[in-house]
């Protein structure tokens, strides 16, 4: 437990020992579910936190309110990493009534059975007061689920603001942010963004145009630091990956069954580093320790202007970890990008011109017919160095 300010107290986990969230984004720093208490005439707890943590969360409740009553829940958002311990919390606190807009009572009672008596609906902009302050909603919609709402705690500037903000990364110690908190987690808030919220970058601009008529001093999110020092930079960021831009550099992202694309891969980065031309390079299919794969790919399609794609053809196709990827950027409507496909064959090449019918479909420009090198990668046959001279 952490105490925020007066009123508010910070009573999330951290996860540590989940390796994949969603079972899909690896989390080599793990990752925090936060949840808050308003402590006021009433006391209202905002979002709960993953199953599994239920010892930890209600011994850091009890240590912000003792055995005083919890009367609200506020429920922003039903993923199960914040709504799993509500049912636990109906029973503990049995006068506890959830507050939560329409979208979620049918995701409540699906997933908790919850009796909709102890549900209290709240609409756009209402407001509910704890006595001396007072909670307000805004509609949030996929942000990232349809149900999503944030919570602003208007004496305090204070937005509860589910997802959006959030980060990959534990949060050691006072999860208050200092200084240099956002450069320690840009690379997790871009990952965490590209990977669970990327689909959905018109809803994000909708909703920061409408928190942006709030006067808002403190960001507590559900997942990562409190934001207070840094709250133009979390914003800045949110706002430029939600509208797709990028910086000129290039996003290398391979499979490779017997090494031979992994080494054109690999001596494209090289070409690339000597050109001076920013690039990150991610094997798909990688699932060895601190590889990112799949997910460190999606976090440098936001933000970098140029995707090449490295797979060999298997079965008259896409190596699968390479097309799961290019349905990665179709399901994140990815748009304005530069594109080239390589890869290796044995006997019949089929993977790059593949790909690059999945780069046409989201009208990316392609900057040539793509690179397919029958059999071995030797440097003296597959000239890479070309290829980057096309991308720099
Ligand atoms: Fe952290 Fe969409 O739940």
């Amino acid at each position: 437990m952490k105490k925020i300010s007066e009123r508010i107290f910070y009573v999330g986990v951290n996860d540590d020992d989940k390796v994949m969230f969603e079972g899909l984004w690896p989390l080599p720093l793990g990752v925090s579910y936060n949840s808050y208490l308003v402590v006021d005439q009433k006391v209202a707890l905002i979002d709960t936190v993953e199953s599994g943590f239920e010892e930890e969360f209600i011994g850091n409740v009890n240590e912000a309110i003792g055995d005083r009553a919890i009367d609200y829940l506020v429920v922003n958002h039903m993923e199960p990493d914040h709504s799993s311990l509500i049912s636990y919390m109906l029973e503990m606190y049995p006068s506890l009534v959830i507050l939560a807009n329409a979208k979620t009572l049918p995701m409540l009672k699906g997933y908790h059975n919850v009796p909709e008596e102890r549900v209290q609906i709240v609409a756009e902009a209402e407001s509910v007061s704890l006595g001396g302050c007072s909670l307000r909603f805004y509609m949030a919609p996929m942000v990232h689920w349809p149900e999503t709402m944030v919570t602003f705690l208007e004496e305090e500037g204070t937005v509860f603001s589910g997802d959006a903000f959030g980060t990959f990364g534990a949060v050691d110690g006072n999860p208050v942010d200092d200084e240099d908190t956002f450069e320690i987690f840009r690379e997790e808030m871009m990952r965490y963004y590209a990977c669970i919220v990327g689909k959905y970058g018109n809803p994000v601009q909708t909703a920061l145009k409408k928190l942006s008529a709030l006067d808002i001093k403190r960001i507590c999110s559900t997942h990562g630091p409190v934001w207070e020092r840094n709250i133009q930079s979390v914003v800045a960021l949110y706002d430029k990956m939600s509208r797709y831009e990028v910086e000129r550099g290039v996003c290398i992202a391979y499979a490779s069954m017997y090494g031979n694309t992994a080494a054109a891969a690999d001596a494209l980065a090289m070409e690339l580093e000597s050109l001076g031309v920013p690039y990150a390079i991610h094997d798909l299919a990688g699932n060895n320790a601190g590889e990112l794969g799949l997910s460190g790919a999606l976090r440098d399609v936001f933000k970098y202007d140029t995707i090449v794609v490295g797979s060999p053809t298997y079965n008259n196709g896409i190596f699968p970890p390479a097309e799961t990827f290019m349905k990665a950027l179709q399901a994140r409507l990815i748009k304005g990008r530069r594109f080239y496909a390589f890869g290796s064959y044995t006997w019949a090449g089929a993977s790059v011109r593949q790909l690059n019918e999945y780069a046409k479909s989201m009208d990316f420009e392609l900057l040539g017919d793509g690179l397919s090198f029958p059999q071995a990668y030797r440097k003296d046959k597959v000239d890479m160095k070309a290829v980057a001279d096309i991308l720099k």
